[in-house]
């Protein structure tokens, strides 16, 4: 071993040991008399002392010579600090080394290796070997190991077998566009990579398996966000014999005991809400119930009074924001802006401010007298001090926006503390939801088609089976999401395990008989030798560390992620690849 302590590990009561540490040096300061040698590794940063009068040359001289980030070995004397830190976990001791061996030179690093670097995204991607030596970025793939850990030691508890499931799978038109890979010995014929391994873990329950987890790599060629990478990793579990009750309370276990054991948080029991009320009160089948602010439907109160924006509008739907009557013009006017702007789609924002001395005043008192906005505060239960913000258009439209909006006075009001974590099941999603859109994983006619609103192996609700032909729109399906702090981090269903139902599931969706024998033959046929009633769920990892580490971005909980543009730029992926190997793979390029 080339160290007998680790830079994080020395303490007063080591001193007068003889010790060996090595790692990478942080900085130098040099007082003439005085030289200090900060030295990092993994664990923290100890200091070396060296009084250049009394030490050898050859250490005095060694020391000169050291540039940032060399790897250098240091043996000597752990001493009592003179002037202790506090800010280092070492602060109270330092080293008066006797031997310095540099281990290896460094070219000077394009970024400072600090907690605050002086580096930008692109340049910390580029080499993200030296932005994984920063303690922030450390400490996200720390917590990432131990929330790994603590789920495979609950599902394990559980009786839950770790399954491995094969990457090089077949394409399938349903869900997100897949990355394909070649075959060389079958030209012309492709892999997929798996977006999930649903279909696998199904088939792990027709074979036996009865509770299978995996954390898994998944593959989607879908646009990125701050939320999505195309290969993330999901803790992926199915289960046999069981219904949904059990999946949710299982699972609700999980999450549970994570933030207990990796934040010392104790998450109350979950509670759930339906696809159709989170709509309904929220705009979004992810809501943040970090805070209240619901949705407040208006048409019976605001209409007829000659307000056409109102009368026109197929919804008017309001928001009370708690002691925000005070904004000034100029931070509605932000707002305004806010909800005007494409992303967002609103043509324009009404308010009405309900003043402390019990005034109400409004953005449309042309059409509006005191008495009818005094209607408006009641229905909102909106008190003195009080801010009422309404939109109006036609439905979907308006209840995206005014989700938008809520979203950001949650922002501005300070009520989505990251610290804070509100975690809640979704249940009850449709089955399927109709798209106009023609992509070119449309199958059948063109012109739209009903797309299964999760994925085509979920369940319909049993009450709802009979809706299937006349009105498929309406059909419930047995599906769940958990939403932590508005963010989707899990979602699954009961599966269908009834071949006849999956043959009319695969119809519904537009494929032929033959299309759906293709493409899903081997999951059908295996439902013809004893598929047991299962279903399960799987959680997006980089999501769940980024959530419980504080962060939006779920990139900075992944050791080697790609950048917005789905590239790895540190290893300048992906590239062309040589004609030989295009001509072996039977691939000829579109010039
Ligand atoms: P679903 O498609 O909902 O379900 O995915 C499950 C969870 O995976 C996460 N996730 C992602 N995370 C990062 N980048 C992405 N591109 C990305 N896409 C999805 C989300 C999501 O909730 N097989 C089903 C599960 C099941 O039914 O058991 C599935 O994959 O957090």
């Amino acid at each position: 071993m080339l160290r007998s302590h680790t830079c994080g590990e020395l303490r007063i009561n080591h001193v007068g040991q003889t010790v060996t540490i090595s790692g990478w040096v942080q900085g130098i300061r040099d007082k003439g008399s005085l030289l200090w040698i900060d030295l990092r590794d993994r664990y923290g940063i100890t200091q070396i002392t060296i009084e250049t009068e009394n030490a050898s040359k050859d250490i005095v001289d060694i020391a000169r010579s050291l540039g940032r980030e060399f790897v250098i070995s240091v043996s000597g004397k752990v001493v009592e600090r003179y002037s202790k830190s506090d800010k280092l976990e070492t602060g109270d001791i330092e080293i008066n080394p006797d031997k310095i061996t540099i281990l290896n030179t460094a070219i000077i690093p394009p970024f400072t290796i600090e907690d605050e670097t002086d580096g930008g995204d692109d340049l910390r991607m580029k080499y993200r070997y030296l932005d994984l030596r920063r303690n922030p970025v450390r400490k996200n793939l720390e917590l990432r190991h131990r929330l790994a850990i603590e789920t495979r030691n609950y599902l394990d508890k559980l009786n839950f077998l770790e399954v491995e499931t094969p990457v090089l799978i077949k394409s399938t038109p349903e869900g997100a566009r897949d990355f394909v890979v070649p075959s060389r010995m079958n030209p012309g014929e492709f892999y997929a990579l798996p977006q999930s391994p649903q279909t696998f873990k199904q088939l792990l329950m027709v074979g036996g398996f009865d509770r299978y987890y995996q954390i898994v790599k998944c593959f989607r060629d879908e646009d990125l966000r701050a939320d999505r990478q195309p290969e993330f990793t999901q803790i992926d579990c199915e289960m046999a014999f069981v219904e949904q009750e059990d999946i949710l309370n299982t699972f609700e276990g999980l999450v549970r005991s994570l933030f207990k054991t990796v934040k010392g948080i104790d998450i109350p029991t979950l509670s759930r809400m339906t696809y159709a009320d989170a709509m309904k009160y929220y705009g979004n089948d992810k809501p943040d119930i970090r805070f209240e602010m619901k949705f407040v439907e208006l048409n019976n109160i605001v209409k007829g009074q000659n307000f056409k924006v109102f009368d026109d509008a197929q919804l008017v739907v309001g928001i009370c924001a708690k002691g925000a009557a005070e904004y000034t013009r100029k931070q509605l006017d932000e707002l305004t802006e806010f909800v005007k702007r494409p992303q967002i789609g609103a043509t324009g924002l009404v308010y009405a401010r309900y003043n402390s001395d019990g005034t109400i005043k409004s953005s449309v008192d042309k059409f509006y007298n005191e008495e009818e906005l005094k209607k408006w505060a009641a229905a909102m239960n909106a008190q003195a001090g009080d801010l009422i913000l309404i939109l109006a258009g036609e439905e979907n439209k308006t209840r995206k926006a005014m989700s938008e909006l809520r979203l950001e006075m949650g922002n501005r009001l300070g009520l989505r503390d990251k610290n804070t974590f509100a975690c809640h099941w979704i249940i009850d999603f449709p089955l399927l939801e109709f798209s106009e859109e023609v992509d070119s994983t449309s199958i059948g006619e063109t012109g739209g088609r009903w797309h299964a609103k999760h994925h085509p192996f979920t369940s319909p609700k049993p009450e709802d089976i009979a809706l299937l032909d006349s009105d498929p729109g309406a059909v419930r399906a047995n599906a769940y999401d958990l939403v932590i702090n508005g963010v989707e981090i899990g979602g699954g269903s009961i599966r269908i395990h009834d071949k006849n139902l999956q043959a009319k599931m695969f119809s519904l969706l537009g494929f032929t008989k033959e299309e759906a024998q293709a493409q899903f033959g081997f999951l059908m046929n295996a439902f013809e030798y004893g598929a047991p009633p299962h279903g399960g769920l799987a959680f997006g990892f980089d999501r769940l560390c980024s959530l419980i580490g504080g962060a939006d971005v779920i990139r900075d909980f992944i050791a080697f992620p790609k950048n917005n543009s789905g590239r790895d730029v540190m290893i300048n992926s992906p590239s062309p690849i040589a004609q030989a190997q295009l001509d072996e793979l039977a691939i000829a390029l579109k010039k």
